[in-house]
């Protein structure tokens, strides 16, 4: 359904991790967490799962407080670690069938909903295998199956594409959309950008412990695509509207300009610039990467 941090600050000694961290993920939508390596992802995850208090701040699941009203919130919030810990001595159908009990749930009905879940989620030969053997995939695969166990209205993964093979993000990528049909609600956290795009309604970027943006997929894709990249004298609204006549620009940074979508080839729009005075000091096609996007965006992050 919904889950909703509220202005959530926390500092490990002095050194500050999150700073008035807000965001929510709304009924059937899938939300990518976007970040580099340290920039607060894992911290926010277990604060918001209930794991970790933060300093300030608050984090509602359906409304629930995870500080004041735990049960309700934890039983509502299914979550993979983004190392996911297990007693490797059990075997798989076994363990399901022990976490279970916390759930409430009869040996058997336990057993048959593990062998049910662990079948849909490729792991139906491993049933007796122990925890042990399981590669990393295999490992996230079962996770992914525990937190689904009591079938709860919200989800929190952490890199759990991490170590998956192709065909194991095509299945987390199925198993998301599902739960968009039924209306819950998925926060999901990765170091790559490219790697939530085809998963991911809406981005939440994160860089040093701030939320530095927030974007729909398809804005990103859009700012992202390619497009006539030019480098010009100057950049004033004639010259906008120029280049408005040939597709969509946008300012990058001082004289530079992207024009999207364009509608003609890069020689017919340097004519016509020229022909109005305008020195186009530089001029080429250009395939704008997710990646870019990102590195821009945490540029003018750092910048401010
Ligand atoms: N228990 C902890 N004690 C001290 N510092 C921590 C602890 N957990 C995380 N950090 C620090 O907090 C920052 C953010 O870490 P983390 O949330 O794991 O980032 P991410 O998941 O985005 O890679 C890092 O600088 C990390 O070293
Ligand atoms: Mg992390």
């Amino acid at each position: 359904m919904t889950i909703e941090i509220v202005s959530v600050y926390k500092s490990f000694g002095r050194k500050r991790v999150l700073e008035d961290v807000s965001f929510k993920v709304p009924n059937g939508e899938v939300v990518g967490y976007v970040g580099l390596n340290g920039a607060g992802k894992t911290t926010t995850i277990r604060i918001a799962v209930g794991v970790l208090p933060p300093d300030s701040g608050e984090v509602l699941i359906d409304g629930y407080s995870v500080l004041r009203e735990k049960k309700k919130a934890s039983e509502r919030v299914g979550w993979v670690p983004e190392q996911p810990i297990f007693e490797t001595e059990f075997k798989a159908l076994d363990y399901f069938t022990y976490i279970a009990g916390y759930y409430g749930l009869s040996s058997s009905e336990a057993r048959r909903l593990g062998r049910e879940l662990l079948e849909e989620f490729g792991l139906g030969n491993a049933l007796n295998m122990k925890l042990s053997y399981f590669s990393q995939g295999m490992k996230k695969r079962f996770a992914l199956a525990v937190s689904m166990m009591n079938d709860p209205p919200n989800f929190i993964f952490d890199e759990v594409l991490n170590g998956l093979d192709p065909q194991g993000i095509a299945f987390f990528r199925g198993l998301t959309k599902e739960f968009k049909k039924r209306g819950k609600a998925v926060l999901f956290s990765s170091h790559i950008l490219s790697e939530v795009e085809d998963i991911a309604d809406r981005v939440v970027f994160i860089h040093k412990g701030r939320i530095v943006g927030v974007y729909p997929m398809e804005e990103i894709k859009s700012k992202a695509g390619a497009g006539v990249k030019l480098a010009l004298n100057r950049v004033d609204e004639n010259v906008l509207r120029i280049l408005s006549r040939f597709g969509e620009p946008v300012v990058l940074d001082g004289s530079k300009v992207l024009v999207r979508k364009p509608s003609s080839n890069v020689d017919e729009i340097i004519a016509e610039l020229v022909k109005n005075g305008v020195g186009v000091l530089e001029a080429g096609r250009e395939e704008r990467s997710l990646e870019d996007f990102f590195f821009t965006l945490i540029k003018e992050a750092d910048k401010s």
